[in-house]
């Protein structure tokens, strides 16, 4: 099922939804994970609602408590399975925090060491939840952390050096809202489950039993893992209902390697309202947004013509990622596209004091069973700083990767891409961000506005969490 073909802008809306799932069903397997999973069992299957992660605000207390704890869940209906979360038995809530003061206090049930890292968080090294800050089994972490950056869809997820694609894949990972309380103002969608909807997006591989597995192969190991089945939200073949009007989704690539090319089934654009590190000036309207590990994107769709489309991924090869259908009780309070959201992004053009050469290396030696994971040839090393950047100034980051497209993260910044292969970045691409794919040589530039010691360095890594954990990592501190 090619989608994109039935595109013209005469037809653009014509596909109906049933035409479509006959031969999309099948489809809900993903491409590439090796074993398809047989369509039937899903047709079979009463479609559930897409439900929300459960919410914690801490915009009046001040106070986040989470604990990392072991699950058991059956995601297919099949045998369950030992799974983590943070305080449930999968995944973890969606956080809000606004501005200001939070006192976060992790605890851990499990057997082994987890953390909480605030991946797109503008906070000290000290408080900044990766490998040197790991959480042992019945102790507690308890950073207070000074919130302080523009309203953004950020996530956090456990970041324990080798065990990371692990504990991701088990569940540990979470959406966090960084918000102001003016998404009004601005006349977006915040309805949270309504029409403002938090989609942790995650391919996980099941065996013929239903079980979710991970025993990544050689193979895995070098391309990333893959999955043979689309969860969302920690579920399968659910529906997400939406009202008649404009509804904000915000995606969250959630999954260990899988990157997505996402349209929709019929080819209604999906306005891009944010990136990584909050929003952009106005709405860009997209047909395919690429979404790689570790990026979130907020886009805008409008659900109040013709019947609801599939959201979709990879034109070539395509397969379905959520379904969605209109709910005529649910309130559809925006009915058009804002056409200003945020104020212009501030420019670091020129401001840059220091360069820096990083590639993302994929050497020969993995081939012959481990090793050649490594940033400018050398491999993660907890006791190694890579090098120290000025606490307040810019610095252009010229990353290169090898082999495949490496999505480039780093810590403690929000940063602007300012090149991708010589040419301007693309749209998804144009704001705030905190990982970026990197398919051949990409350029960014960063302020660095927050201090992280020898003790407590930022990281910086492709998040391929196969690749991070192999050592395509590396660390330095700001000072
Ligand atoms: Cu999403 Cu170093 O992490
Ligand atoms: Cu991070
Ligand atoms: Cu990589």
């Amino acid at each position: 099922m090619h989608a994109t073909a039935e595109k013209t802008k005469d037809h653009r809306y014509e596909m109906k939804r049933r035409d479509f799932l006959t031969s999309a069903t099948a489809a809900f397997a993903v491409a590439g994970g090796g074993l398809a999973w047989p369509a039937r069992v899903f047709a079979a299957e009463t479609p559930q609602r897409l439900q929300m992660p459960p919410l914690i605000d801490t915009r009046a207390s001040g106070k986040l408590a989470m604990t990392a704890q072991a699950g058991s869940s059956s995601f297919l209906g099949g045998p369950s399975v030992p799974t983590a979360g943070y305080s449930q038995g999968y995944l973890g809530p969606t956080v809000i925090m606004q501005n200001g003061q939070l006192a976060a206090e992790i605890g851990n049930t499990l057997g082994e060491p987890v953390s909480v890292h605030w991946h797109g968080m503008k906070i000290a090294g000290d408080h900044d939840g990766g490998p040197h800050q790991p959480v042992l089994p019945g102790e507690f972490w308890k950073p207070e952390m000074q919130v302080n950056q523009d309203p953004a869809t950020i996530w956090y997820h456990s970041h324990i050096h080798e065990r990371t694609a692990q504990q991701v894949y088990n569940g540990l990972a979470g959406v966090i809202h960084v918000t102001d309380g003016k998404d009004d103002d601005r006349g977006l969608p915040s309805a949270y489950g309504i029409d403002d909807l938090t989609l942790v997006l995650q391919d996980r591989s099941f065996d013929r039993a239903g079980r979710m597995v991970y025993e990544p192969s050689m193979m895995d190991r070098m391309h990333g893992f893959h999955g043979n089945r689309m969860l969302i939200n920690g579920q399968s073949g659910a529906v997400a209902a939406v009202p008649s009007g404009v509804v904000r989704l915000r995606l969250l690539n959630g999954s260990n390697a899988r990157i997505y090319n996402l349209f929709l089934s019929d080819g209604r654009p999906m306005h891009l309202v944010a990136t990584d590190g909050g929003f952009l000036p106005q709405p860009l309207a997209l047909e395919v947004l690429q979404l790689a590990p570790g990026e979130r994107a907020e886009i805008l769709v409008d659900f109040s013509v013709a019947d609801a489309p599939v959201l979709m991924s990879d034109p070539v090869q395509s397969y379905g990622v959520l379904e969605f259908a209109v709910d005529e009780t649910l309130p559809a309070r925006i009915t058009s596209l804002p056409d200003k959201i945020g104020s212009q992004l501030e420019d670091l053009t020129g401001l840059d004091t220091r360069t820096r050469q990083i590639s993302l290396d994929m050497g020969m030696g993995m081939m012959m069973g481990g090793g050649g994971f490594a940033i400018n040839g050398k491999s993660f090393d907890m006791d190694r700083i890579d090098f120290n950047v000025v606490l307040g100034s810019v610095e252009r980051w010229i990353i290169r990767s090898s082999m495949v497209a490496h999505p480039f993260h780093v810590h403690g910044v929000q940063f602007r891409v300012l090149s991708e292969d010589g040419s301007p970045p693309r749209p998804e691409n144009s704001g705030w961000k905190d990982t970026v794919l990197v398919p051949g040589e990409t350029e960014i530039l960063a302020r660095f506005e927050h201090p992280a010691s020898k003790e407590m360095p930022f990281m910086f890594h492709c998040h391929i969490l196969e690749h991070e954990d192999a050592g395509m990592m590396a660390q330095f501190t700001v000072s």
